[in-house]
């Protein structure tokens, strides 16, 4: 199993990752040039996971700059590891290389997302030494397109 960090290099891999991974949700698949601009960057993660060079696993994560201070954060965006290959340690491993990435930064703090009924997640994250929210009220707004085209501010 190899587990990397994509480079700009890498994009012909990467598009086979969304292909593999994340298109069959209904996802279209990107462009290769989208995916060499997109690994360019140097605030984007996109981590993958390869057996004998299939793709079974991806993380994007994003590095954010903070205002105060200079220790950045991440924002553990999303994880998915085909079902083929759950409950191998793939999950564990992808994070595992994003803690790296982030201690390679200094990263002061870095979150994700998911659903309480999500039981894998919410072990995979806790076991991987993420601590869930201590509010129990917190909750998510969106701005979905919609309302971001809208300049109306109550749309
Ligand atoms: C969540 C997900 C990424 C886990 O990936 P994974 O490679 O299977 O995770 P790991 O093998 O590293 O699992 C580590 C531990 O997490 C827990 N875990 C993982 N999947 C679990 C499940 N389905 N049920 C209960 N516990 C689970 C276990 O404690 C596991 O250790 P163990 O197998 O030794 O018992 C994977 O299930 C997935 O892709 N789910 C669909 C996408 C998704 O929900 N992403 C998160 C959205 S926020």
């Amino acid at each position: 199993m190899e587990v990397k960090r994509l480079a700009p290099s890498d994009h012909l891999f990467a598009v086979e990752v969304i292909r593999a991974l994340k298109s069959p949700d209904g996802y279209p698949i990107p462009s290769e040039d989208h995916l060499r601009h997109f690994l360019s960057r140097p605030a984007n993660i996109l981590i993958a996971a390869g057996d004998g060079g299939i793709p079974v696993g991806y993380v994007v994560a994003y590095l954010l700059d903070r205002v105060a201070g200079s220790r950045g954060m991440v924002l553990f965006y999303e994880i998915s590891v085909a079902e083929s290959h759950r409950r191998r340690g793939v999950g564990t491993k992808m994070i595992a290389e994003l803690k790296s990435i982030c201690r390679a930064h200094g990263v002061a703090k870095m979150w994700v997302q998911t659903n309480r009924s999500n039981t894998a997640a919410t072990r995979l994250y806790s076991l991987t030494g993420a601590q869930p929210p201590e509010e129990a009220d917190e909750v998510t707004f969106t701005y979905f397109w919609d309302s971001l085209m809208n300049p109306d501010p109550a749309a």
